[in-house]
């Protein structure tokens, strides 16, 4: 069920100069969170944020009612964010979006670029929980875009891809070696910037197989009512906040 809640930071953890963790504490005890579920963040009243935020949960810990999210700066909203200090108020409307499947059997294949990593802390657990094993591929253009590395080795293989060449193999995600053992895997889960996830959803389609991606459409409310999220599907426009952000690739109209 979605809540409105007023959160207090519990600390800011800084991976590099543009990026964080966002460590808040709930009043009461956390909703059911799923894979893939997203919150509203509340910055402030000023002209040029305030519309809510959307970032994905990245973490929870219901014995202490935490929740944690990774947070790349942006702009304004992003940039005000990390100036939050222990004890400050975030109002928070959460969990918001739909959720991955999770297949009844792997090995699965999961993609991220960017700040396309968060969703993908709560799929591991979650997969792990039924017994399916992972292979991770993060690309960045530079090693120091490849974060939160540490975390994922406890759930399975990860690759890497930079553009530089600076970690793992050089080139683009696509690029990556791993795509040649892709009969390997049953299914195939992608977050990171649009061309990437088409680029991964084509190969998916090529090899049939089935592929969710989440999407961050810009998002003003994220629950349902202004309509600006919206993505074209096979049954007609979908708001992104509402029926995704998770979307199987054969639902959408990508021309794949
Ligand atoms: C469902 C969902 C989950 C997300 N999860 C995360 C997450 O876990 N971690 C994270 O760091 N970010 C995440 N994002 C993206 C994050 O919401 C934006 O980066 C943030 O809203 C930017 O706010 P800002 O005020 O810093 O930048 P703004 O001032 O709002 O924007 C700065 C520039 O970036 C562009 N921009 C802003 N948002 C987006 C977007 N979503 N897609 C493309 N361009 C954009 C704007 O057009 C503008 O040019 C998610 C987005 C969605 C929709
Ligand atoms: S953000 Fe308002 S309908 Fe999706």
């Amino acid at each position: 069920m979605k809540k409105v809640s007023d959160c207090t930071v519990n600390q800011i953890i800084w991976l590099n100069e543009n990026n964080f963790l966002l460590e808040l504490i709930a009043p009461d005890s956390l909703p059911d969170i799923r894979p893939g579920n997203f919150a509203e963040l509340r910055i402030d009243d000023s002209r040029d944020v305030f519309l809510r935020r959307p970032f994905t949960i990245l973490e929870t810990d219901k014995t202490n009612n935490t929740i944690r999210f990774f947070i790349k700066i942006i702009g304004a909203g992003t940039r005000k964010l990390g100036t939050l200090s222990e004890g400050d108020q975030v109002n928070m409307i959460f969990p918001l979006g739909n959720s991955f499947s999770i297949p009844v059997k792997g090995p699965v294949l999961i993609v991220g670029g960017g700040s396309g990593i968060a969703p993908f802390i709560l799929l591991a657990k979650e997969l792990q929980n039924q017994g399916i094993p992972i292979t991770f591929l993060f690309g960045g253009r530079t090693h120091q875009e490849i974060l939160l590395i540490d975390q994922y080795k406890a759930f399975g293989e990860v690759f890497i891809t930079t553009e530089d060449g600076s970690a793992g193999e050089k080139g683009v995600v696509t690029q990556h070696s791993v795509f040649n053992k892709i009969a390997n895997y049953n299914m195939i889960y992608a977050c990171g910037p649009e061309p990437m996830m088409k680029a991964i959803g084509n190969i998916a389609h090529h090899h049939n197989k089935s592929c969710e991606v989440s999407l961050e459409n810009m998002m003003a409310c994220g629950f349902g009512a202004c309509l600006c999220c919206i993505v074209e599907t096979k049954s007609g426009n979908q708001r992104v906040c509402t029926e995704g952000p998770v979307f199987n690739i054969n639902d959408l109209t990508w021309q794949i």
